[in-house]
């Protein structure tokens, strides 16, 4: 205690470190009916860096050569010590950090926190999620397995139906006309650089616009701010009289993570098959097509609707469409109002468009 008075007390001299932890830590307010779903964040932010550190250390032992890869994720699997438990904690953290990204979302949705003025902080979320899908399929590929070798086909063959260009595209990322040693190649590069440092630069554009406009207050119980600002000038929301980010509401975020840890290991030491089909367990053979392919449970809506339509070029079409949609939310959904009970309209599309996604999901689980 006495060494780490000593170290800030140096470093207060050279930096004026009392005064960043009284700005941004103990005098940073946030509003006093703030709640738990709030803490959502936090968690994504810390699967993000258990993802870094679990991928970073298969790197160790994967080897991302076609006629290798399958062996490789095999020794970590049997013989690397808690090779397993690295695997596992990687590929059960990436379904988690999907599932978590879809609650943050929908706390958003419901407390209207995308409404102006936090349209960037919307957008920038948007984009993550959309990084968070790539980095997932990107990342599906890397074992070999005759899944990963046929889900990729069948995704990277639906892009093959946009009009002038789709064939190309289709190439481009398979590097040649069937996934193959070069699609292995480019995936792996996506997958280990390019995106993870696209998702750790985006998460600090929308923490940086987090502090830019302040965090919002939830439309429900005493709150200290106004929900209703639609003024035109720059505003920082403000909570006087509100609680310290440090330690009050730390504990509440490092509640959530403690939670959604044991959670999470639930899963990794209980049930982690939950996630891996039968073909994850044989290697790719460009020769066999298995009888049931299937994307993860995250893409099942996007590859049923893909089957409902007589062509894909419509199927893509409407998925594009809704996409634009939810991304363009927080400027055609305008009103002032928060409270989701306020907001018949938006709470009816909401809940029938959530019953949609799963509705589609679970057809495409068993069609
Ligand atoms: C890797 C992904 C993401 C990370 C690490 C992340 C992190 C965070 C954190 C730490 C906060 C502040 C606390 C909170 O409200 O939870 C926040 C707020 C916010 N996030 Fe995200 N987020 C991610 C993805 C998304 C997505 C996909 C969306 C929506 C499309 C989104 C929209 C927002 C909005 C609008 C706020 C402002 C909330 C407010 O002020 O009340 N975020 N995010």
């Amino acid at each position: 205690m006495i060494l780490l008075d000593k170290l800030y007390e140096w470093l207060d001299v050279r930096i004026n470190a009392r005064e960043v932890v009284a700005r941004e830590l103990t005098g940073y307010l946030l509003p006093r009916n703030i709640n738990a779903w709030y803490s959502l964040g936090s968690v994504l932010l810390f699967i993000f860096a258990l993802q870094v550190v679990s991928g970073i250390l298969l790197l160790i032992y994967y080897v991302p050569d076609a006629d290798k890869a399958f062996t490789s994720v095999a020794t970590i699997m049997n013989q690397v010590p808690f090779g397993w438990l690295i695997r596992m904690c990687h590929a059960v953290g990436s379904n988690m950090m999907v599932l978590v990204l879809l609650l943050h979302m929908l706390s958003v949705l419901f407390m209207g926190s995308y409404k102006r003025p936090r349209e960037l902080n919307w957008l920038t979320g948007f984009i993550l999620l959309s990084l968070v899908q790539a980095i997932s399929l990107t990342g599906y590929l890397l074992p070999w397995s005759q899944l990963s070798y046929w889900a990729t086909t069948v995704a990277t063959n639906s892009v093959g139906a946009i009009p002038v260009i789709g064939q190309f595209l289709v190439e481009f990322l398979r590097g040649g006309k069937q996934v193959g040693p070069h699609t292995l190649g480019r995936f792996f590069a996506l997958h280990v650089a390019l995106i993870p440092a696209g998702i750790a630069a985006l998460i600090g554009v929308h923490l940086f616009l987090l502090k830019r406009t302040g965090i919002s207050s939830p439309p429900f119980g005493r709150s200290d701010t106004s929900n209703h600002w639609t003024g035109e000038s720059y505003h920082y929301e403000k909570h006087p009289g509100g609680i310290p980010f440090f330690p009050n509401y730390l504990l509440e975020d490092l509640r959530s993570i403690s939670l959604y840890l044991a959670f999470f290991l639930a899963v990794v030491f209980f049930n982690p098959y939950v996630f891996f089909p039968s073909a994850a367990f044989v290697p790719a053979n460009p020769y066999l097509t298995p009888a049931h392919i299937k994307p993860e449970w995250y893409f099942l809506a996007n590859y049923q609707t893909l089957k409902i339509f007589p062509s894909e070029i419509i199927g893509l079409a409407v998925q594009g469409l809704a996409m634009t949609f939810l991304a363009l939310l927080p400027f055609i959904d305008r009103g002032a109002e928060r409270h989701p009970l306020k907001r018949p309209v938006f709470m009816t599309c909401t809940v029938l468009g959530l019953l949609l996604w799963i509705g589609l999901s679970i057809w495409g689980h068993y069609s």
